[in-house]
């Protein structure tokens, strides 16, 4: 089946990230006082982004004292996915780690090779695309909109959740799924018979619950801290794509620091992200454990030819990629995986 991406979506500029932009300009370092560096993401502190954020602000403030202050928010309390970019943008924020996924509507869809369903079968194969030049390209590209990219963290492999076992493509007729604004994503899902719904993070389980939509996708360790077990009862461990984030700052907050300063907060980044990918890896296996012990949901191993089934119907999403116009991307992408 062909696909075509549509053009990105322009993004509103809210009425609430203009306000408090209004009132965060002082947050570009002045030299009177401490700086304030306000983090915002929309996950739970017990997750691999949020325990990074945690301990980031932790190293920082054992290396700088009350002169930096890092202040740490979670749970979309401060942004969420609609505005967080656009707060961003605005200084109305110093500090995001969006989903990779979250970068294709802001703009920089290069971004977007990371959701290519089955490209990767681990972190540790992303590691060697973000940690290369590859990587380092793709942060280059976010300067285009306003980011200025500061490293990669995994989350890990997304699974699949319903009201049923999702092993064979016939299982999927009829399913309203909420997924991330990313063009992959939507491709992925349509390609196997369901229709996405772009809906907000926060939003998430609410919206299944209500039955706005009754399918979802997401690494285990979300899945376990979003309570989603007690509205999907069927987990299938699919692990058919990755997910990870972007540490994003402004680049005019991050120019009104001094040297010194950058230094610090991109040494304590370097060592919260390398601690966060370590803790990633470890939060999604006891998340397995904890929703199998812990929660009524049941989980599903697909076998090797319903994976296979699930693959082949999918061949079509890397074809759109690798005929689209970040077809040179995921040719690098799959250059790095394949060298020794
Ligand atoms: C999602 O929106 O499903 C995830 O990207 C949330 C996150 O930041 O892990």
């Amino acid at each position: 089946m062909p696909f075509a991406l549509p053009p990105p979506a322009p993004r509103a500029v809210t009425r609430r990230a203009l306000l408090a932009a209004a009132v965060a300009l002082p947050a570009l370092a002045s030299g009177r006082g401490p700086v304030r560096l306000r983090f915002s993401h929309v996950v739970a502190p017990d997750t691999p982004k949020g325990r990074m954020a945690l301990h980031f602000q932790a190293l920082v403030h054992e290396r700088a004292g009350d002169r930096l202050r890092v202040e740490v928010h979670p749970d979309s309390q401060l942004w969420g996915d609609d505005d967080e970019i656009e707060a961003l943008r605005l200084g109305a924020v110093e500090m995001l780690a969006p989903s990779l996924s979250k970068f294709g509507m802001a703009g920089v869809p290069e971004f977007e090779v990371f959701d290519l369903p089955y490209l990767f079968s681990e972190a540790a194969q992303v590691r060697r695309v973000t940690e290369g030049p590859v990587g380092q390209a793709l942060l280059r590209r976010l300067e285009r909109q306003q980011m200025l990219g500061l490293g990669f963290l995994d989350n890990g492999l997304k699974h699949m959740s319903a009201q049923r076992p999702l092993r064979r493509v016939a299982d999927f007729a009829g399913l309203r799924v909420r997924v991330q604004a990313s063009r992959v994503i939507e491709a992925q899902w349509r390609a196997l018979g369901a229709q996405p719904v772009v809906l907000p993070f926060a939003e998430t389980r609410r919206a299944l619950a209500s039955g706005v939509v009754n399918a979802t996708e997401n690494p285990l360790s979300n899945f376990l801290t979003q309570g989603l077990a007690s509205v999907q009862p069927q987990l299938t461990l699919t692990g058919h794509g990755y997910l990870g984030y972007a540490v994003v700052t402004n680049p005019r907050f991050w120019a009104s620091l001094p040297m010194a300063d950058q230094r610090l907060l991109t040494d304590a980044l370097r060592a919260a992200l390398a601690q966060g990918n370590r803790w990633a890896a470890q939060l999604n296996r006891d998340a397995l454990l904890a929703l199998q012990q812990q929660t009524g949901v049941a989980v599903h191993q697909p076998s090797e030819a319903e994976r296979d089934g699930l693959r082949r119907a999918l061949r079509g999403v890397s074809q759109m990629v690798e005929r689209g116009p970040q077809g040179q991307w995921l040719k690098d992408v799959r250059a790095v995986l394949l060298a020794k």
